[in-house]
């Protein structure tokens, strides 16, 4: 595998362009929207359709601005600067306003306004611009559309009367995810976003499309009605589901864990997490959960309080030293722990006088020991993984084992990486495979070890016989 440069190099004066915002002079690259090169200077213009990491739509026309010498306004996220551009933002232009409040008045004829009901009030981003761009009445007196709504899995809830149609959620599918689950059909007051055939929402990154929703279309079925996004605590964490260590933030009321988002950290997972780590926060408020320690009395689990619960741990470790020797204490960390837990652990076991601690806790083959990596990693950078011109996955299913790995795999796949694999069975991988090698379990390390011998004689680097 090889990788491309991670970054390109500074483009030639000549790709540079300098244009005019609200006064105020700025560089740009050549092909650059304007909207790109507003977000980069902390000038604001609203918008619904555009994101950036999917593709350009330019369908909800709220991010109109004047440009000198153009007749009428024109979408910032889809009108490339030019030399000498002068551009004017609705902070400075009675045009650019005008046509914002009309994209907005536009926007609200059919929508059904129920934002004390709605679960994306006061994060909402219609919401807020028709605060700043609505009018306080409605001109259209005609009967509003409605849309029913649909089942999508239990993990989505829709709302689709309140659908704008930006077609974000489409366009994640389809760039991002890998699987068209949403799409739109029929054509102007009739048009609608649904899945097709009224099939649920499977995508292992399914849960980003609630992000993406700037409206309350699609919002999370399990946080539903539950709470309000004012009355939550925010709490940086990392997830604990896969070795990725999405970056996320965690949601409290009171106490209480209410809801899982990502945070944005591109060296990591960009801005996606996957739905195992938005939506397994349930299981901390479940009734199943132990909180409270327990002690095994006379062969039975009695509930006890935690000074009791450490004195006996303390008494139990002291006898085991006594009469065994403390190099026969081991400890064993999960993996959802966090690094502070794993320091303050071997830190503990070492002052007692012994070393063993481990984290493998579902394996019960050793025999490997000496060569592997007591610290796997995958030995480059996240983001490097985008630029590989060739992978290889052996007995491997990313889309479910790694699913924000998996996305870095589909851009490289998509700019033209050979990405194969080597597996027992056949997965549904959300990129074309180059070569697909499906084989029984046994025969996988024949088939690996005659690719590593191909590789080597490519390579002309000497392997072992044996
Ligand atoms: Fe209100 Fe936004 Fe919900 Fe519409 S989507 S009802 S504007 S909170
Ligand atoms: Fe946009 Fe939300 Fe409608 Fe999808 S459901 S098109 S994201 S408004
Ligand atoms: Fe530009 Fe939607 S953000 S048209």
């Amino acid at each position: 595998m090889s990788t491309k440069p991670e970054t390109a190099a500074a483009p030639p004066a000549s790709d540079t362009v300098t244009i005019e915002v609200d006064g105020r002079k700025l560089q740009a690259r050549k092909g650059q929207m304007i909207i790109q090169v507003t977000d980069a200077n902390d000038i604001y213009i609203p918008r619904f359709c555009y994101h950036d990491k999917l593709s350009i739509a330019a369908n909800c026309r709220m991010c109109l601005v004047d440009v000198e010498k153009a007749p009428k306004p024109l979408p910032a996220c889809a009108t490339p600067v030019m030399e000498g551009m002068i551009i004017r933002t609705q902070v400075v232009s009675e045009k650019a306003q005008a046509a914002q409040k009309g994209t907005m008045e536009f926007l609200l004829i059919n929508h059904p306004l129920d934002c004390p009901i709605c679960d994306e009030g006061g994060e909402c981003q219609l919401q807020d611009l028709a605060l700043g761009y609505g009018n306080d009445g409605s001109r259209y007196a005609e009967t509003k559309r409605v849309v029913v709504n649909k089942n999508i899995g239990p993990l989505i809830s829709t709302e689709m009367t309140r659908c704008i149609h930006c077609t974000r959620c489409v366009r994640f599918g389809q760039e991002i995810a890998g699987i068209m689950e949403f799409g739109g059909i029929g054509r102007g007051e009739h048009q609608e976003i649904r899945t097709f055939l009224d099939r649920s929402v499977d995508s292992e990154v399914s849960g980003n499309v609630i992000d993406l929703c700037p409206v309350g279309a699609l919002t999370s079925k399990p946080f539903r009605f539950t709470a309000r996004a004012w009355e939550l605590d925010d709490h940086a964490s990392i997830s604990p589901h896969d070795a990725i260590g999405a970056n996320i933030v965690v949601q409290t009321r009171r106490g209480d864990v209410m809801r899982v988002l990502p945070q944005t950290n591109e060296d990591v997972n960009e801005c996606w997490i996957a739905d195992r780590d938005r939506f397994s926060y349930p299981a901390v408020n479940s009734e199943e959960r132990l909180i409270a320690p327990m002690i095994r009395r006379d062969g039975q689990w009695v509930e006890t309080d935690w000074p009791t619960a450490l004195e006996f741990t303390v008494q139990g470790l002291k006898k085991v030293a006594q009469k065994h020797g403390a190099e026969q204490i081991g400890a064993l960390a999960s993996s959802a722990a966090t690094t502070e837990e794993f320091y303050l652990l071997q830190k503990l076991l070492r002052t007692l006088g012994s070393g063993n601690v481990d984290h493998r806790l579902r394996q019960s083959d050793f025999r490997d020991d000496a060569d592997a990596p007591s610290y796997p990693s995958f030995g480059r950078a996240l983001r490097e993984f985008e630029a590989l011109d060739a992978a290889l996955l052996i007995g491997a299913n990313p889309r479910k084992e790694i699913p924000l790995l998996n996305l870095r795999l589909r851009k490289a796949a998509l700019k033209g990486a050979r990405v194969s694999a080597i597996n027992a069975q056949n997965y549904d991988m959300s990129y074309p495979i180059a070569t697909d090698v499906v084989t029984v379990l046994e025969d996988m390390p024949a088939v690996v070890a005659r690719v590593a011998v191909a590789l080597a004689s490519l390579k002309k680097t000497p392997i072992a016989a044996d």
